[in-house]
């Protein structure tokens, strides 16, 4: 009898250790959603700036077909104007997961999950000029 004891405390202590790691990837995912959208486990999406983040983001990976005198389906990235108003349509994170029925942007293949979740948490902070 002492033995059953000694394994139910052990598959009690497994069991234990489980939830422990289950909380602690919950906590993990709930500490990314200051922002208001939860990015990918040790994805900062807490105060994302236009000019620290969005303006560089934009600028090396969309601007070359967006902007004035190149500015492919009458999208312009190149101001902060431009981009406020393409964010407020839902356009702007729209192409980034091909959402609607939206071409995926950039063509040459989607940006990474946690880069798309600043994007979106900075658009659903305001899309402010920060
Ligand atoms: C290599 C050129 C190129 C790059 C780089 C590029 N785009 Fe585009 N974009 C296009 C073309 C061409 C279209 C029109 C394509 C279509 O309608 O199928 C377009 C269309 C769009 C549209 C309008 C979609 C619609 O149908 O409403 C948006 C918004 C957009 N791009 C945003 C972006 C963003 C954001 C990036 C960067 C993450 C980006 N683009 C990078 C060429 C580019």
């Amino acid at each position: 009898m002492k033995f059953y004891k000694i394994i139910l405390s052990l598959l009690l202590g497994v069991a234990l250790t489980g939830c422990f790691y289950d909380n602690k990837e919950d906590l993990l995912t709930e500490m990314n959603e200051g922002g208001g959208v939860p990015g990918p486990i040790g994805c900062e999406t807490d105060s994302i700036s236009y000019s620290g983040f969005i303006q560089p983001l934009l600028n090396s990976n969309c601007r070359s077909c967006h902007r004035q005198g190149s500015a492919n389906a009458g999208i312009r990235l190149d101001t902060y104007a431009f981009v406020q108003a393409t964010a407020r349509t839902g356009q702007l994170v729209g192409v980034m997961k091909r959402r609607d029925g939206l071409p995926l942007m950039p063509p040459s293949g989607a940006l990474d999950d946690c880069t798309i979740a600043q994007v979106e948490s900075w658009v659903k902070a305001g899309a402010l000029e920060n």
